[in-house]
């Protein structure tokens, strides 16, 4: 087993090292999602997405509050966001086609923050033109996984910031920098936007209850890297008198290059798989760089097996590709036994890669023209 070198780190702006969710659960004081609350969803949705039974979706804040409160009649909105700090790959996907599927069965409003603001801020290399740039890109994808236009509003922090700067200020007079500075690992010497911005983040999950002037159940479905923001101002929600958001975590899809820490595009594209990659990259990619738990030769593998918890072919077909269970209780089965090959798995999860893209790429140049109905005015 190879060492792992750099430490583990989980914050909103930095994903490194082995994942412990387990440790994570704890450190962040989220709670475990359990058998009791997924079947309250499942009664209500009428089925579980993979992703939750899979427990690709573990943890959650107030999640049976949400659903108390979805039961006496007081539904909830979602909401979400993106920091556009480059094209989007294949990891962002997961939360967001979850996302849509909590839209469609709870027949929910969304709301969708793009965060230009903070990566401007925290991002060395990145310009307001740039960041501008990406949330127009940005936007084409989220639409492509086929949001309902009359459900969902889309708000970029300085495009809409007559709407979320008054209420961010609120949040911001009851936020201490000694509170931010212990929560981010921030020092004196990071600038002062960064330290307002959790603000910004924490703001959305009110906006609807401010327009319309009463309190609005909120369910935040997010990656866990972000739950320290919402950790800061969940006090703050109630001080304001409004309901704390609900929230359930999510996983990380793994790197191409193994297990650990997340995959990222702003850093090295060799990690990552883009939702505009062509056929031809995306095979180049999976079969080059994908981490494989298969044997070292055919003779061995036949012999020994593999190993699917550690191959990422497998994790990326189990987290978001191949959502049908037997199959891929059976995939896991023969990659287990040896009669499955690292090169058989590749080329399934590269034809499932290449039919969701095409997919993709087609909804997302249709995109182009839709965005103005996302767009909240
Ligand atoms: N900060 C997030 C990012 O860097 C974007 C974001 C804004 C977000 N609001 C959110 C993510 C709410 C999850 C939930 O991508």
């Amino acid at each position: 087993m190879k060492k792992e070198s750099t430490k583990s780190s989980v914050t909103p702006w930095e994903v490194k090292g082995r994942i412990d969710y387990d440790r994570l659960i704890e450190e962040f004081g989220v709670e475990r999602l359990n058998s009791f609350t997924l079947d309250r969803i499942k009664k209500h949705a009428k089925e579980l997405h993979f992703m939750l039974k899979r427990k690709i979706f573990f943890a959650h804040r107030d999640l049976n509050w949400v659903l108390d409160e979805y039961e006496k009649g007081n539904h909830f909105f979602i909401y979400t966001g993106r920091g556009p700090s480059g094209p989007i790959h294949l990891g962002h996907l997961g939360t967001w086609i979850f996302t849509k599927w909590l839209q469609d069965k709870f027949n929910a409003e969304l709301w969708f923050q793009f965060t230009d603001d903070e990566k401007f801020l925290f991002k060395q290399n990145m310009s307001m033109e740039d960041a501008e740039k990406w949330t127009y890109e940005n936007m084409l994808d989220v639409i492509a996984l086929g949001f309902d236009p009359k459900k969902t509003h889309f708000i970029v922090d300085t495009k809409n910031a007559d709407l979320i700067y008054p209420v961010a200020l609120k949040f911001a007079k009851k936020i201490n920098f000694s509170t931010v500075k212990a929560a981010f690992g921030m020092s004196n010497e990071n600038n002062i936007g960064q330290i307002f911005y959790t603000s910004m983040q924490a703001a959305p999950a009110v906006i609807p209850s401010v327009l319309k002037k009463k309190n609005i159940p909120c369910l935040i479905p997010l990656a866990i890297d972000q739950d320290p923001h919402f950790r800061v101002a969940r006090d703050v929600y109630m001080k304001l008198g409004y309901y704390k958001p609900a929230i359930i975590h999510g996983m990380f899809l793994p790197p191409l290059s193994g297990v650990s820490g997340k995959m990222d595009s702003s850093g090295d594209q060799i990690n990552s798989i883009l939702t505009t990659d062509s056929p031809k990259e995306v095979e180049m990619k999976i079969k080059k760089y994908a981490f494989s738990g298969g044997q070292a030769t055919i003779e061995e593998h036949r012999k020994k097996g593999g190993n699917p918890d550690i191959d990422v072919s497998f994790q990326y077909l189990r987290m978001l590709f191949e959502p049908d269970d037997e199959k891929l209780a059976k995939l896991e089965k023969d990659y287990r036994s040896g009669k499955l090959l690292t090169s058989e798995l590749k080329e399934i999860l590269i034809k499932k890669i290449n039919d969701f893209l095409k997919d993709h790429q087609a909804k997302r140049k249709l995109a182009e023209k839709q965005i103005d109905k996302f767009l909240y005015k």
